[in-house]
């Protein structure tokens, strides 16, 4: 699913959703937990996460890739794994990851946070359960990302062999995974609309480091409201 706009296709009743947006929300959830963040709220709005904010939650997030204003901290996964923040339960909103989360979750069965930094500890766990899953792609605004592209490619590339794909964009998804040739970091900077809007935003250096396949084996989880792990 290239879009949240096209989740209602997807029928996700009885299916796993692994979401994602690699640049940059669900790579800060996973770097967060993964350093000890305690949990994850995602909410669709400013005006929720100040609620959050009330009742001495940590906010994060941004609005077209920059930070807002009132919020503790912005959308880089260097943010999120600030020692200071271990231990602690964390509001999120930003403007497509969140959107994806709150979509999917409305007919998921379950909700798994999924990056290129534990992609592998996704495959593993879709591997174990043997269930239809849906790849929700965050997008941008309504459009599809070449990065959260090539994450749904990575991870049918390591699970395909115990499945099928049933649909286009899947097949396109692996085709432009497997052509990046282990290149994954040079073609996301060298081409994704995303990547450049956050060079000219100088959070050049989060395209690197949310490039990077299996540096965080952890498996975030949807559980009531909190993702954690
Ligand atoms: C989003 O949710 O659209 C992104 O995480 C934006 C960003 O890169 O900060």
């Amino acid at each position: 699913c290239l879009t949240p706009e096209l989740i209602s296709l997807h029928k996700l009743e009885g299916k796993i959703a692994v979401v994602t947006d690699v640049l940059r929300a669900t790579s800060c959830m996973v770097a967060g937990l993964h350093a000890g963040i305690k949990s994850v709220i995602p909410v669709m709005t400013v005006q929720e996460a100040l609620v959050y904010a009330e009742k001495g939650f940590v906010t994060a997030g941004e609005r077209g890739g920059v930070k807002v204003e009132e919020f503790t901290i912005g959308n880089s996964p260097f943010e999120h794994m600030r020692e200071e923040y271990h231990g602690k339960d964390i509001c999120m909103t930003t403007t497509n990851g969140t959107v994806a989360i709150t979509e999917a979750r409305k007919s998921a069965d379950q909700v798994v946070i999924g990056a290129m930094l534990n992609v592998s500890t996704v495959a593993d766990y879709i591997l174990k359960q043997g269930k239809d899953i849906a790849i929700i792609c965050a997008g941008w605004k309504g459009n599809p990302s070449l990065e959260d592209t090539l994450f749904a490619g990575a991870l049918i590339d390591r699970i395909i062999d115990k499945g099928e794909i049933i649909d286009d964009a899947s097949f396109m998804a692996l085709t432009q995974y497997r052509a990046a040739n282990g290149n994954v970091d040079k073609v996301i900077q060298e081409n994704a609309s995303h990547a450049k809007r956050l060079s000219g935003l100088k959070a050049k250096s989060d395209l690197a480091y949310c490039a990077t396949e299996d540096s965080c084996n952890v498996l975030p989880i949807l559980k009531g409201d909190a993702i954690s792990i």
